[in-house]
């Protein structure tokens, strides 16, 4: 992996302006939830896959973006409540808001990115004024038939005046895994702003760039995450914006999130949790070039490991698959340049997603039911932040000799 130095196109920060270094760059990458029908297997879009460090707010992002609206089309296949246990994080999520009802009785809560509604239907449940915003058409029905109000369109500085306009300020805006995905976060920003109740919150959730770098989860760079948070950087931009970070709370989930709360500026005292996670982030140099040019070393160690394993395990006759058709499988796959003579099939438990082929890399999506039949010899785990989960359930596969690998933070067999 080479990092291209800043030949002719600058770039620059989206939220100071800063210059960004380019820093990582996984080449050409297709849209990563683009599983489609072989006979549209060819018209899926493409971008330069490449992150870069803002020298000035430490904000790491995209350099180039993919659009919108070639990521979240209507048919877009991602479920949230595709995994028990982020099923599970959700209803916890959720029960805390109803116990602490923010706003009181009359309390209103959004949702940004709000998908099938697996947060918002308890909170529908318990009464409580909700909206969820999500531009993908198909997940908001489903959420809608679970009794959850949803706007289906982009949650923007527009979007949150209209709703204020209807429904009056909010008291929490939540969102999951998904602000990070925004490239416009000044339109966020502002629109929580005009959105926000005067002492109300602002909570997301997303990919913490402390996990990433140390357990060397390269995957998580993809067309979605155009931002790649440290606290760091998202203090210093809801400090632009009038805002200040009053709380921070690592999660497991995802392989490593944190759950930033920010509030108005002065309207509460920052927990001390803000200034432990500032300090590990210096101790882990998340804001320096030469802990990326580590990064792309071990990336490409990765990418080299992995090629010859399957080369190796072809030749010697075995079945190989992959188990997870995941966004985060779009990068591996395209960046290590393995199709379906590597790896055959992946499977999936998303209806939405079987049947079709693998962006990029056209490997058939076949279903998770299937996968015992026969039993491949050996396993291609995409969904390691589900590993647990999916080995517990898949446990007579290993008990009949099949063996699981794993590429993060090594390639290994287990
Ligand atoms: P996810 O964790 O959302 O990863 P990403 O954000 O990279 O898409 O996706 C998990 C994928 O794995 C999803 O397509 C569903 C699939 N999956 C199974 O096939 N079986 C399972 O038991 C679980 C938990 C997930
Ligand atoms: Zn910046």
């Amino acid at each position: 992996m080479k990092p291209q130095p800043a030949l002719g196109a600058e770039h620059h920060c989206r939220l100071c302006g800063g210059d960004l270094r380019e820093v990582l760059d996984f080449g050409s990458q297709p849209v990563s939830n683009a599983f489609v029908k072989a006979d549209e297997a060819d018209e899926v879009p493409f971008f330069r896959l490449a992150v870069g460090l803002c020298t000035s707010c430490t904000m790491v992002q995209q350099l180039d973006e993919m659009p919108p609206h070639k990521m979240y089309r209507s048919d877009y296949p991602y479920r949230a409540s595709g995994s028990l246990l982020i099923r599970k994080h959700f209803e916890n999520v959720a029960r805390h808001i109803v116990q602490t009802r923010p706003g009181g009785q009359n309390g209103f809560v959004v949702e940004i990115g709000s998908n099938d509604g697996v947060m918002l239907k308890t909170l529908s449940e318990a009464g409580i004024r909700h909206l969820g915003v999500d531009p993908a058409a198909g997940a908001a029905d489903v959420a809608e038939s679970h009794g959850v109000n949803v706007l289906t369109e982009f949650f923007d500085e527009k979007t949150a005046a209209d709703i204020r306009k209807e429904h009056g300020p909010a008291h929490l805006i939540f969102s999951a895994n998904t602000i990070s995905h925004i490239s416009y976060l000044d339109s966020i920003f502002r629109g929580v702003d005009s959105l926000l109740a005067p002492d109300g919150l602002f909570v997301f959730e997303d990919r913490w760039l402390g996990d990433i770098l140390e357990h060397g989860f390269f995957d998580q760079i993809y067309d979605e995450h155009i931002y790649l948070f440290s606290v760091r950087s998202v203090q210093a931009t809801a400090a632009r914006f009038g805002f200040e970070l009053v709380d921070v709370e690592h999660l497991a989930l995802h392989g490593g999130s944190i759950r930033y709360t920010v509030a108005r500026a002065g309207t509460r005292r920052p927990a001390a949790a803000v200034a432990e996670y500032l300090e590990r982030e210096r101790s882990q140099r998340v804001a320096e070039e030469a802990t990326f040019v580590r990064f792309s070393a071990e990336i490409d160690r990765i990418r080299t490991d992995l090629l010859d394993l399957l080369r190796e395990l072809r030749s010697d006759g075995r079945r190989v698959v992959g188990y997870g058709a995941t966004s985060r499988s779009a990068t591996v796959l395209n960046y290590c340049q393995i199709g379906p003579d590597l790896l055959p099939r992946v499977y999936d438990s998303t209806p939405e997603k079987q049947g079709c082929l693998t962006p990029g890399s056209k490997i058939p999506v076949c279903p998770s039911e299937a996968f015992a039949d026969p039993y491949p010899d050996y396993a291609l785990l995409f969904a390691w932040n589900h590993a647990e989960e999916i080995m517990a359930k898949e446990c007579s596969f290993h008990e009949a000799g099949g063996r699981w690998i794993l590429y993060v933070p090594t390639v290994h067999i287990v």
